[in-house]
């Protein structure tokens, strides 16, 4: 009997446990063959033989039932560390989203102007000639549409070159005094280290009744808007050509790389270009129905901005998707 308890209590595991269980429970097992020695025990011993007997099988049935249950629950315990995953010991980094360079750029812009109670207009990509070119003193067979480099569709529509379009829409359904920006994607044919087809720009105007608005408005908004946009600058205006604005300028910030000493970027000029602007050309008003009014325009490219900012070298890379340039800007 003992030594019955000891061998259940000493079983490793269940394979062991089951040989264990044939020798005792089993029909050749040693409890059958204490069973089957009733018949030779005496009729009067025979009751006190069975229940002892008795006895021993069910306290040997209940080591037993321990004995698996704790065999049972450790063979488990074993699966579950061979198999599972240890979660506290993963390392790597959450992956969060961040906003694309050029559109936390053009945010940022528009945080400016918004801060100065400019109103964000919109206006459709697919425009008509009248709004591209026309109203922007741009006439049909005018060699400075040859400046953009057009995406013509079937019916005469264009996709639009610029944001231009939106100042003329803008004064069409309001009346002066504006003052606006308009962000939004423009189209060129063009493919190059810094010419994209699609690109996006920020337009501003500001009018109101004639003589409020001068080129010193234009001047000092530009040159305040620069230094917020890239710290401490110098700002240049340089006399230019643009058919809807008189006079035009284009403005320049010295070099943010080289602060003005000549560098690569700067093609050792120490000046980078990064607007159009000037006073809105007579010609402009008179398309929408202005009278005696007066005002500024300016254009800028939001990839420009954004590249001299981040100091990317190819506007290409800000539109292949890839993740690794994106992941930089989180
Ligand atoms: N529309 C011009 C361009 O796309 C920029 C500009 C806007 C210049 C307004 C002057 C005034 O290049």
């Amino acid at each position: 009997m003992e030594s019955l308890e000891e061998k259940i209590k000493q079983a490793g595991d269940l394979k062991t446990l089951e040989t264990v269980r044939i020798e005792i429970f089993g029909k050749k097992g040693v409890l059958a063959a204490e069973f089957a020695k009733m018949k030779e025990v005496p009729n009067a011993e025979k009751k006190a033989f069975a229940q002892k007997l008795n006895i021993t099988k069910a306290k040997l049935t209940e080591l037993f039932d321990t004995k698996k249950m704790m065999l049972e629950a450790e063979a488990i315990q074993e699966m579950m560390a061979k198999d599972g995953v240890d979660v506290s010991m993963y390392h790597g980094k959450p992956v969060s989203g961040a906003l694309h360079p050029v559109v936390e750029t053009m945010n940022r812009i528009i945080d400016y102007f918004v801060a100065l109670n400019f109103s964000v207009e919109e206006g459709p990509l697919v425009e008509d000639d009248f709004h591209n070119f026309e109203a922007l003193n741009l006439p049909k067979h005018h060699p400075a549409r040859d400046m953009q480099d057009t995406f013509y569709l079937n019916d005469g529509m264009v996709l639009r070159t610029h944001t231009s379009p939106v100042q003329i829409r803008t004064m069409q359904k309001s009346k002066p005094p504006v003052r606006m920006i308009s962000p939004g994607s423009v189209f060129r044919r063009d493919f190059d280290l810094t010419h994209t087809p699609m690109f996006h720009q920020v337009e501003g105007l500001m009018v109101d009744a004639s003589g409020k608005i001068s080129f010193a408005n234009l001047k000092w908004i530009l040159e305040d808007f620069l230094k917020y946009m890239f710290g401490d600058v110098k700002v240049r205006f340089r006399p230019s050509f643009f058919p809807f604005t008189e006079p035009s300028t284009e403005v320049d910030i010295s070099c943010i790389f080289c602060k003005g000493e000549g560098c690569r970027v700067c093609s050792k000029t120490g000046w980078l270009e990064v607007l159009g602007s000037g006073m809105v050309d007579p010609n402009v008003f008179k398309a929408v129905g202005y009278e005696d009014v007066s005002g500024y325009a300016f254009g800028l490219g939001v990839e420009r901005f954004a590249m001299l900012i981040h100091q990317i070298g190819d506007l290409r890379s800000l539109f292949e998707g890839d993740v690794r340039l994106l992941e930089q800007f989180r």
